[in-house]
């Protein structure tokens, strides 16, 4: 298990590359399986969730060859059952039913449990897939998702926290081979949707609607080999922003999709940093305070859940007072113990948190609880006074290709230690 030491106190300058993006790159590898022909992924970032992504795709069956942010799979022959041992480690491993139910007409994957963010259900899956005349069982910790055949229906994907990435993700894998046309109403408008849509479009799949409320699907036959380029990722360009503002002077991303962190720059625009934007890059310049901000976590468009404990880092150290307020994980503040320990002041009720600004954070061995928690905590630790411990790095391994390195490159003072045990 390594740790991460954090340096306090050193500017960053300079230009950072985004990676492609993960949460594209899981449904889009999942969605490999729907054809026996070779798929030729480009731009797959190197993380340990994409590992297990990969790890589940050649035990059902698939030959994966990977080199240097290129996958090809080939999944001429394939199993239906996702190994437990595997799938446990990875909520989003829950993303092979769609396509095995859509190739296979049945597939069984071991239910995800809840995880520190909250309770990670699966329903709004499992009805979209009943709207496809799927039926489900549960036994021994394994759902089962089966078919005679895959009907295209009208299916609302929209649960009491809104509607659903990866649930949406699954009903279109799933509907692309289904017989007739399936809409998807209240369906996730996430960019990562619209990566898959436009992949399985590539496949020879009929979407539209991708990136609204609405996706109509006609179902075809068959499904053909593709190529395709994930698109950057907005959480870690959203990271790396937040870090520039935390402690940069002036710091450009490269291979962004600007219009993708909307929602994040203008937080940070009114937290009172100046935020250059350009084709496919941006820049953020630091100006050495922070101001107070209100924010409220929604689906895309709105402002990404997955920012919301980088924010309440950033804002922790500043002025005035910041609310935020979490929709989509209403329990996803195990930052904020975390951020109290190094000295900010924050008020947790229900899903708010209340951040009153303070002049100084000082470094403290702080636990990483979850992958953007963990981020959160580096970024604390980029400005606090002294050394800021962050254990349990693994977490950050799963979504950032070597934070630690990229950070160190525009500046900081990062340290990554192998702790024996
Ligand atoms: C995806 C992202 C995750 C992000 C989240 C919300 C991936 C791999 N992960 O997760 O990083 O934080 O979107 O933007 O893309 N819900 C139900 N029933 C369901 C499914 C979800 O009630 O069947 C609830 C969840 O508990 C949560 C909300 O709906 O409160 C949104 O979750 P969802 O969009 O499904 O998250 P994921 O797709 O798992």
């Amino acid at each position: 298990m390594d740790k991460i030491l954090v340096h306090g106190g050193h500017p960053l300058s300079g230009t950072v590359k985004i990676g492609g993006s993960k949460n594209s790159a899981l449904p889009i590898l999942a969605a490999t399986l729907l054809t026996k022909e070779p798929c030729v992924i480009r731009h797959v970032p190197d993380l340990s969730d994409i590992h297990y992504m990969l790890q589940i795709l050649s035990h059902l069956g698939a030959q994966v060859e990977r080199a240097s942010g290129v996958v090809t799979v080939t999944a001429e022959k394939i199993d239906t059952v996702a190994p437990y041992d595997i799938v446990r480690k990875m909520r989003a491993s829950v993303c092979v039913l769609g396509p095995l139910l859509g190739r296979e007409k049945e597939a069984t994957v071991s239910l995800p449990g809840g995880c520190v963010i909250g309770d990670r259900p699966i329903d709004l899956h499992l009805k979209g897939f009943a709207g496809l005349g799927a039926s489900h069982r549960i036994a021994q910790g394994n759902v089962k998702v089966f078919a005679g055949e895959l009907k295209g229906g009208l299916v609302s994907l929209r649960g009491k926290q809104g509607p659903t990435v990866l649930g949406t993700d699954n009903v279109m894998m799933a509907a692309t081979l289904a017989d007739g046309v399936t809409v998807i109403d209240n369906a996730a408008a996430e960019p990562e949707v619209v990566d898959l849509a436009n992949f399985l479009n590539a496949m020879g799949a009929k979407i539209e609607g991708a990136g609204t409320r609405r996706i109509i699907i006609e179902g075809v036959k068959e499904l053909h080999g593709a190529e395709h380029e994930v698109i950057p990722d907005r959480i870690e360009a959203g990271t790396f922003m937040v870090a520039a503002a935390v402690a940069g002077e002036k710091v450009t991303l490269q291979r962004v999709d600007p219009g993708h962190l909307d929602a994040v720059s203008d937080r940070l625009q009114e937290a009172g940093y100046k935020i250059d934007v350009a084709k496919d890059s941006l820049t953020v310049h630091g100006n050495g305070v922070t101001n107070c901000t209100q924010i409220t976590t929604e689906p895309y468009p709105g402002f990404p859940t997955d920012m919301q404990a980088q924010m309440c880092a950033l804002l922790s150290k500043g002025k005035g007072v910041s609310v935020i307020t979490e929709t989509v994980f209403p329990q996803r503040y195990m930052h904020v113990s975390e951020l109290k320990r190094m000295g900010a002041n924050i008020e947790l009720d229900g899903a708010t948190a209340t951040v009153t600004g303070v002049e100084h954070l000082s470094g403290a061995p702080v636990m990483a609880s979850d992958l953007r928690a963990s981020a959160a905590l580096v970024l604390a630790g980029l400005h606090a006074d002294g050394v800021t411990e962050v254990s349990r790095v693994y977490h950050i391994d799963r979504g950032y290709e070597c934070i630690d390195e990229k950070l160190n490159s525009l500046g900081a003072q990062i340290e990554r230690v192998k702790v024996k045990g």
